[in-house]
């Protein structure tokens, strides 16, 4: 991927989950009592989080995130044979306290300074954004908390991305998306977004339509192409 600037960029739309949160602090803060299996746990969790998602959106059978959450970590925990009721309720009140990845902060107010609008634009339900976005200090850097629930079906939807046009009032091209969720990265482009992969994992390249315009690998990056470096 080239590293030249996207022009033109009024507003950055940051993904939540993966983008500015990292969801596996949730299991590695209670490794002591997951032992070897925390990641395979956070694994799993994420994993059917994100399936239950897509198929409650395609069986046309919407619940919010925080539902779809605690029914993916029973999934989790039940496939991996840990019945633990208290443990259970420790990890989704953790889920409210994601850690932040260190660079988000730095790279909000970086992009503030230089006059960027600023979002998050998630799956998760509202109560859930604000708690994350409270708990790592970046609430004062939002010009807006954009959640799923506004239209009541989950991202790969168009009807989604819509809710970043429509809250800043500018066109789909005027918005750089942000996400390391590689497929989302790809269903923000195919709404008309200019989009930044931010591949925080790795991970190759997805064979499905809309690729993004560029690919980073930490949110510190994104300043120089959006030319506010
Ligand atoms: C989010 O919407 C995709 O879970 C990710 O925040």
């Amino acid at each position: 991927m080239t590293t030249l600037r996207l022009s033109g960029i009024t507003a950055c739309v940051f993904d939540a989950y993966g983008t500015l949160f990292d969801f596996t602090s949730a299991a590695a803060q209670e490794r002591s009592a997951l032992g070897d299996q925390w990641q395979a746990l956070s694994d799993l969790w994420r994993t059917k989080q994100l399936q239950y998602t897509w198929l409650r959106s395609l069986m046309g059978k919407h619940a919010d995130f925080w539902q779809v959450t605690g029914d993916a970590l029973d999934f989790a925990m039940t496939s991996l044979k840990i019945e633990d009721p208290a443990l259970r309720d420790r990890l989704m009140s953790l889920y409210l306290k994601l850690c932040a990845y260190p660079e988000v902060k730095d790279t909000l107010t970086q992009l503030k300074a230089h006059g960027m609008k600023l979002a998050t634009l998630s799956n998760g339900e509202p109560k859930m954004l604000k708690a994350a976005v409270d708990n790592s200090g970046i609430a004062d850097l939002l010009d807006a908390v954009l959640s799923v629930e506004e239209v009541g079906i989950y991202k790969p939807h168009p009807n989604v991305y819509r809710l970043a046009t429509d809250r800043f009032g500018v066109k789909a091209d005027q918005i750089c998306f942000v996400s390391s969720n590689a497929w989302d990265a790809h269903a923000a482009k195919a709404f008309g977004f200019r989009v930044v992969w931010c591949n925080r994992f790795g991970q190759a390249p997805e064979r499905i339509p809309s690729p993004p315009d560029r690919e980073i690998t930490t949110l510190a990056s994104l300043p120089a192409i959006v030319g506010m470096s």
